[in-house]
């Protein structure tokens, strides 16, 4: 793959940002080029990466063609996590959604696991691991797209994998997962620091406008979330800014060092959070709990894909929630300013989600996955966890039989 090289970089304390950069070549062959215009990655290189990389794919209640379109767009290294919060009453879409992912392991010769976010064992296992919070009345995980793929973020951590991606189950189109997984390995075979993250900026979504296809540049989420993270930014370095375009990319991958430090927020809050958190914790103007990513820095990078995004649409009331959640933790957040607050409150009132005088309301943020005691997670997982299926035995021919979640490869991310 061939990326336009990135120019403009922006810091925020160890938080290095770098701008938007567009895919040049899908496939770009073999490695070199011309460095001041583009950067190049060799399919190896992208490969390598790949055989070390879990894709976490949050579903809940996704067709099985669509699930199938996405799991044949995963590069063959990746294993596959499928995180469900489907029903399974009074039809059990979960189990649907395991024999699908059982029957494209066979046919593809891969492996996978597959779990439900409201399985008991899987909230035992939590517990076990001493996370509060994460489940509910009833004692299990809560719903949620944040906490499936917090659930994702800790059975990565059981494979040993050093790299983790999150594929959305609805995309119609499987070249276009094809192609941030790609993205995804280039951009973290290139990163320069153990703590690195890629996020997906995809180029355009295709409507109906009266019979006709438009290709929409941006998403009505994004450009709110954006504009106040840009303005963030821009406030505490004195210049105003555009560098973030991916406030909102739920398409994005990290090294397993970064993820494990990160708390992670519930919901749709998950993704924004993500940036909120690494200001905080990593921006220079609260202690940071890390002295070895402050010495490294965090390296972010932002693609812009070529595929045309398709996905499901679940309209706008939807759209208008994930919006709320991307601003509530915006103006939470320990580093957002005063000015900041002010205008998110101002745009909550001008919308007409906040009686002006209100405070937003908070959501919810989870402890980092590394401080758990993955061990214990990992024993009470394997024990207890019924809805939990690992398919296939070996990975890319190797002889070994392979059991994919290992208490002796947990990671805690403390390395590097
Ligand atoms: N495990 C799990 N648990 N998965 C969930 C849950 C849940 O509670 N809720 C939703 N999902 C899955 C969906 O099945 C889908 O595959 C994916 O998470 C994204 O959910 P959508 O409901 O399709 O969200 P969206 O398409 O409107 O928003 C996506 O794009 C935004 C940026 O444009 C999400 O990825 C957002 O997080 C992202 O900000
Ligand atoms: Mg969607």
């Amino acid at each position: 793959m061939r990326l336009e090289r990135p120019h403009r970089t922006e810091r925020f304390g160890a938080v290095r940002i770098h701008e938007l950069q567009r895919v040049i070549e899908l496939d770009s062959g073999g490695a070199g080029g011309d460095p001041r215009t583009s950067v190049r990655v060799p399919p190896e290189a992208i490969r390598d990466v790949e055989r070390d990389m879990v894709i976490v794919v949050p579903c809940k209640n996704e067709t099985r063609r669509v699930i199938e379109g996405v799991l044949s767009g995963i590069p063959h290294g990746c294993l596959i996590l499928l995180v469900s919060n489907s029903v399974r009453q009074p039809v059990d879409r979960y189990e649907i959604e395991a024999q699908t992912v059982e029957q494209y392991c066979q046919l593809a010769e891969r492996t996978a696991i597959t779990v439900h976010q409201r399985d008991p064992g899987l909230a035992a296992a939590m517990k076990a691991a001493g996370a509060t919070d994460i489940t509910d009345e009833y004692g299990l995980l809560r719903s949620g797209k944040g906490e499936g793929m917090l659930v994702g973020l800790a059975l990565a951590a059981l494979t040993g994998r050093r790299y983790l991606g999150f594929i959305d189950a609805d995309n119609f189109a499987p070249g276009a997962v094809n192609e941030y997984c790609k993205a995804y390995s280039t951009a973290l075979h290139l990163a320069d620091s153990p703590y690195a993250m890629v996020r997906i900026s995809w180029h355009s979504k295709p409507k109906l406008r009266d019979g006709k296809l438009f290709f929409s540049r941006r998403g009505r989420t994004s450009e709110v979330t954006n504009r106040f993270l840009n303005q963030l930014i821009g406030e505490y370095s004195g210049f105003g800014t555009e560098v973030v375009a991916t406030g909102n990319a739920g398409e994005h991958a990290f090294t397993m060092d970064l993820g494990l430090k990160l708390r992670l927020a519930g919901g749709f809050a998950i993704e924004p959070f993500e940036y909120l958190d690494m200001f905080e914790q990593f921006g220079g103007v609260l202690d940071s709990p890390h002295p070895e990513v402050m010495e490294r820095s965090v390296s972010v990078t932002q693609i812009e894909t070529r595929n045309p995004h398709f996905h499901d649409n679940k309209g706008e009331l939807h759209v208008r929630d994930m919006r709320l959640q991307a601003l509530n933790v915006i103006y939470h957040s320990a580093v957002c300013l005063p000015s900041v607050r002010a205008d998110v409150l101002e745009f909550l009132a001008g919308q007409g989600s906040l009686v002006p005088g209100d405070e937003p309301p908070r959501e919810r943020i989870y402890p980092a996955v590394g401080t758990l005691a993955l061990d214990r997670f990992c024993d009470v997982v394997l024990a207890e966890a019924y809805s939990l299926r690992q398919f296939g035995d070996s990975v890319d021919g190797s002889p070994e039989p392979v059991t994919q979640l290992n208490r002796a490869r947990v990671s805690t991310g403390q390395r590097g």
